[in-house]
């Protein structure tokens, strides 16, 4: 059974630009999951470098709701899968959508068996997301990114609120959580409060030796 589910946003920072993605996701693949899956989310123009080079899914930070056709500059599911991607991340705080627009989207990806996490700022909006049915629904205090204090110690009702919610909805959705998270302190109580995973970007991504504290995170 897996104990978590731990999705990894590169974001757009220097550490990861270029061939850097390739170099990151190798030392987090070098470490051992100990029953955790691992999703990682790469720039738009790394993730089939990253894709091709680990066994890790690989999901894209953006996705559109087209076919193929003509759509210039276009990010296409169907060309998605072909380079070996899994899913998608949609809506971050970072990349917000139009609910229309997410709409379609997520039907899409439905269609078209592709995952989505779904991103959310706020209960109200965690409401009105899980009426989407997603695969993941993520939780994400905006004023938390980024930040030394994680969403599992400053926000634990919001996470057992974001739980009942989801689940009353829709049970087969999984709540994840993000902002903050550093170590296994975090992610325990991430876990302990209902969550079955986390986001999380600058505690990996910002340090020198990012597979040593995913280790320690997962011990
Ligand atoms: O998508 C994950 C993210 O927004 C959380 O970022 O840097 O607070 O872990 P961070």
């Amino acid at each position: 059974m897996i104990k978590g589910t731990i999705v990894l946003n590169f974001k757009a920072y220097s550490e990861i630009l270029g061939d850097s993605a390739v170099t990151i996701a190798k030392n987090i693949a070098s470490v051992h999951n100990k029953g955790f899956e691992l999703i990682l989310v790469p720039t738009l123009l790394t993730l089939r470098e990253v894709a091709k080079t680990i066994k890790i899914p690989v999901y894209s930070p953006h996705t559109d709701p087209f076919p193929p056709g003509p759509h210039t500059g276009g990010i296409i599911i169907d060309e998605l899968k072909k380079l070996g991607i899994k899913g998608t991340l949609l809506n971050h705080s970072e990349k917000k959508l139009p609910f229309s627009i997410l709409t379609k989207t997520v039907e899409y990806c439905k269609k078209k068996q592709f995952p989505v996490i779904l991103c959310t700022s706020s209960l109200t909006e965690v409401k009105k997301m899980i009426t989407l049915k997603p695969e993941y629904l993520a939780f994400e205090p905006p004023e938390l990114i980024g930040g030394k204090i994680s969403v599992s110690k400053a926000k634990p009702l919001s996470i057992i609120k974001t739980v009942q919610v989801v689940k009353k909805i829709n049970p087969q959705t999984q709540v994840l959580c993000g902002a903050g998270i550093q170590n296994r302190d975090d992610l325990q109580k991430a876990l302990q409060l209902g969550a079955q995973g986390v986001l999380l970007s600058h505690a990996l991504i910002k340090t020198k030796k990012p597979e040593k504290v995913l280790e320690m995170m997962l011990s």
